[in-house]
C-alpha cells in the first residue's frame, strides 16, 4: 500500500470564539420591552420573550426587568397623571422613548422607593445612549421633582380608578355597580400569586413547595426564582393554573371513564385537569404551535391527552361526546392582575369583534355533545358580552340545552362565586385575604 499523499489544503483556520457578551443593562432591556408592548402593541410576556438579551441575564436582573415593565404597566394611569403635570409641553413623537424612560424612572422612584439619585442617574444616562441628549436635561428635571414631592401626590391619587382605562370602568360599573368595579380595579393593582394544580396530593406539595392549600383545591405560592426550577416541575406534579381557571372543568363532575372534548384546549390547562381525573380528553385547537405547546405540556405531566388541530366551529367528533369544555377566546380582561399590559391593548372593539365567534363555538359544541351529556361554557373575562349574554343568546336562540346550576359545594364552598342564574362568576377581589383570583364565566348546560 503506497502511503498516503501529504495533505496540501490550506489548513482550516482555528474558529475564533464568540466574545463573550457585555451584560445587557436591564434598564435599557426594560426601555425596550416597554416599547415593544405600547408603541408595537405586543404582550408583555410576548415582549419579554422576545428580547434577546434577557436570556443572557442573570436571574436577578431577569426578574428586575419584569418587575419594572410590569410595574410600569399596572400603574401606568397613576404615573402618567404625575408625569403630564411635570412636563410642559408634549413630547414629540420622534422622543416617545423619552417618554418610556421617564415612566420607567417614574416607576422606581414611587413604587420601588430607589433611591433617588440611582434612579434619576441611570434615567439620564439611557436619555444618552439612546442619542437623545437634547432630553437629558429635561429627564433629569422631572425625575427630580417627582422624587422630591412624587410619594405624597401619589398617595393623593385615586389608583385604582387612574390605572383602568375608561371604557373599561365604564363597563364594570354599567354590568356589576360602581363599589363592585372599584374593587375589581382595586385588586388590579396588586402582583398576583402563583397557583398551581397538582395531578396527585394537593397538601404534600403545598408542603414540598411551602405553599397552601386553597378551599378550591389549588395550591398558592410566593415562589422566588424561575418556575421550572421548583421541586415537581420537571417529574411533571403539577402544572401553573390560577385557582379561578382551575374551577369550570371541575364543573363537569366525575369524568373518569368518559369521552371529553377540550375545545379550544392549548396550552392544556383544562386538558390536564380532564385527563388527570381519569376522563379520554380530545383536545382541539386551531393554533398549531399552542397545540405544540400543550402537547409539551401534557407529556411533561405524563397525561395522555388526542390533540386535533382544527377550526372547532366546522370540525366535528367522529362520535358524540359525553362532555364537553368550551374555553372561549376572549378579551382576558379576567387576567389583566397577571397582564397589566393587556388593559392598555385591548379596545372595546376586540370583544365586538369576538362575541360572533364565541357564539358560532358554542353552537358547534352543542351538536358535539350526546343528548343528556354535560357542556362547560367559559371565558377568562369580566365583561357580560363574553359571559352570560352568549349563553343568553344560546338559549333565546332555542338550543337544545337548559343550565345546569353550579352548586357552592363544587367551588370549595364559596357562595359568592355564583350568581343568581347558577353560574359561576369569579371576581379578581374573590379569596381577598389569600391573594385573590382571576375572573372567570362559566356556565353549565345540559344537552337536552
Ligand atoms: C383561552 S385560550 C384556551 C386556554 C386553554 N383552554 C387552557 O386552559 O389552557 C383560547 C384558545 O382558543 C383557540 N381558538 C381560537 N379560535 C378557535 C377556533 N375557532 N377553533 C379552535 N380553537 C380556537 C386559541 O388558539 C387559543 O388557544
Amino acid at each position: 500500500m503506497s502511503p498516503k499523499p501529504p495533505d496540501r489544503r490550506p489548513h482550516p483556520k482555528p474558529r475564533k470564539r464568540p466574545e463573550p457578551r457585555p451584560p445587557a443593562d436591564p434598564r435599557a432591556v426594560a426601555l425596550d420591552v416597554l416599547g415593544a408592548v405600547l408603541r408595537r402593541g405586543h404582550g408583555l410576556d410576548e415582549a419579554l420573550d422576545g428580547h434577546t438579551d434577557l436570556a443572557h441575564m442573570e436571574g436577578r436582573d431577569r426578574g428586575f426587568v419584569r418587575n419594572l415593565t410590569a410595574t410600569a404597566l399596572r400603574r401606568k394611569g397613576q404615573i402618567d397623571a404625575l408625569l403630564s403635570g411635570l412636563v410642559e409641553r408634549p413630547l414629540p413623537p420622534k422622543a416617545a422613548a423619552v417618554t418610556d424612560i421617564l415612566r420607567l424612572g417614574a416607576a422606581q422612584i414611587l413604587f420601588f422607593e430607589t433611591p433617588a439619585h440611582a434612579a434619576v442617574d441611570t434615567a439620564v444616562s439611557l436619555t444618552r445612549a439612546r442619542r437623545l441628549p437634547t432630553y437629558a436635561g429635561l429627564v433629569n428635571a422631572v425625575l427630580r421633582r417627582l422624587a422630591q414631592g412624587g410619594l405624597a401626590l401619589r398617595d393623593a391619587q385615586d389608583a385604582a380608578r387612574l390605572n383602568t382605562p375608561d371604557w373599561l370602568w365604564e363597563s364594570w360599573s354599567t354590568a356589576y355597580g360602581e363599589a363592585t368595579c372599584r374593587r375589581i380595579a382595586e385588586a388590579h393593582l396588586a402582583e398576583p400569586p402563583l397557583d398551581v394544580s397538582v395531578k396527585g396530593d394537593p397538601d404534600h406539595w403545598a408542603g414540598v413547595l411551602g405553599g397552601t392549600v386553597l378551599a378550591t383545591g389549588s395550591v398558592r405560592l410566593h415562589p422566588h426564582g424561575p418556575i421550572p426550577a421548583l421541586p415537581g416541575f420537571a417529574e411533571g406534579a403539577w402544572w401553573v393554573q390560577d385557582a379561578a381557571a382551575a374551577l369550570p372543568a371541575r364543573l363537569l363532575g366525575p369524568v373518569a371513564g368518559k369521552t371529553v372534548l377540550d375545545l379550544c384546549a392549548a396550552p392544556g390547562g383544562k386538558s390536564a385537569q380532564l385527563a388527570a381525573a381519569g376522563a379520554r380528553v380530545i383536545a382541539v385547537d386551531r393554533a398549531q404551535g399552542r397545540v405544540a405547546r400543550l402537547r409539551a405540556n401534557l407529556d411533561r405531566l405524563q397525561l395522555p391527552v388526542e390533540t386535533v388541530i382544527a377550526d372547532a366551529v366546522t370540525w366535528r367528533p367522529d362520535e358524540l361526546a359525553d362532555a364537553l369544555l368550551l374555553d372561549v377566546p376572549c378579551s382576558a380582561t379576567g387576567t389583566l392582575r397577571r397582564h397589566p399590559d393587556a388593559a392598555w391593548l385591548r379596545t372595546p372593539g376586540d370583544l365586538d369583534a369576538l362575541a360572533p365567534l364565541q357564539q358560532a363555538l358554542l353552537e358547534a359544541a352543542v351538536a358535539m355533545v350526546r343528548p343528556g351529556g354535560l357542556i362547560v361554557y367559559c371565558a377568562c373575562s369580566l365583561q357580560p358580552g363574553e359571559g352570560t349574554q352568549r349563553i343568553d343568546a344560546l338559549i333565546g336562540n332555542g338550543a337544545p340545552v337548559a343550565r345546569e346550576p353550579v352548586a357552592a359545594g363544587e367551588v370549595g364552598g364559596m357562595a359568592e362565586l355564583i350568581t343568581e342564574a347558577g353560574d359561576l362568576r369569579t371576581f379578581p377581589f374573590h379569596m381577598e385575604q389569600e391573594g385573590g383570583m382571576d375572573g372567570f364565566f362559566a356556565a353549565r348546560l345540559r344537552r337536552l
